[in-house]
């Protein structure tokens, strides 16, 4: 059987590369046709040793506008929910597995498109490299995209959610729901109940992170 290998961004990251370096090269990536649709590359932002790195699905329609990671309406929540759960903006690094947007038109609107396996896997360098250098001590995983690229298809966040997950990837791995899926929450009472359990999930993590640095 012939197998095909894939182009994915690897050949793109020279070993002793520093933040700003990958955070340059990614811009010029090519490796998925994503590139063609995007403004640009939202590369990961955020304290370079962040204790904990927040992972999304891929920017949205302000983020390929602006060129930073959750600036939108989703990143105004996830903003709103790190306050409650008193963990510092400031020592947060925050990334998307797929580093382009992705969309199709719809009249004048440009609605977002999930990213399929072959995007995820050619995109996955650059977020292996930015856990590499940033070395959080926990990563949080927003949202099925995220957890599923991470643990495979099968993973259920639903399940999964706000407990730590067994993983060589950082000393704390959650995982929880996407912002966004808070915003589309049918009606007033179920987002505020939804926007309380991210919350939690987030002040689970706050805790555990407390734990181990009293331990
Ligand atoms: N949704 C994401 O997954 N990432 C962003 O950066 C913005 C919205
Ligand atoms: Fe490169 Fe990722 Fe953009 Fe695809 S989505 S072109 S792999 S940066």
């Amino acid at each position: 059987m012939k197998i095909l290998s894939q182009r994915t961004a690897a050949d793109l990251i020279p070993a002793n590369a520093t933040l700003d370096d990958l955070r340059r090269i990614a811009a010029g990536c090519k490796a998925c046709d994503l590139w063609k649709r995007g403004t640009q590359t939202v590369f990961g932002e955020g304290s370079p040793h962040a204790e904990v790195l927040l992972v999304g699905e891929k920017p949205g329609d302000k983020e390929d506008l602006k060129g930073h990671p959750f600036v939108g309406p989703a990143g105004a929540l996830l903003d709103k929910a790190l306050v409650a759960a008193g963990i510092d903006r400031s020592k947060v690094y925050v990334t998307n597995v797929v580093k382009h947007f992705k969309w199709e038109p719809r009249g004048s609107r440009r609605i977002h498109k999930k990213p399929n396996i072959r995007e995820i896997t050619a995109c996955r360098p650059w977020l292996d490299a930015e856990i590499r250098l940033v070395k959080p001590r926990a990563i949080v995983l927003l949202g099925a995209t995220a957890a599923q690229a991470l643990f495979g298809s099968k993973f259920r966040v639903t399940q999964e959610r706000g407990k730590p997950i067994d993983s060589g990837l950082a000393e704390l791995v959650f995982a929880t729901v996407h912002p966004s899926s808070i915003l589309r929450a049918p009606d007033d009472e179920s987002r505020h109940l939804e926007m309380q359990r991210f919350t939690d999930d987030l002040k689970a993590v706050a805790a555990a992170l407390r734990r181990r640095k009293a331990a």
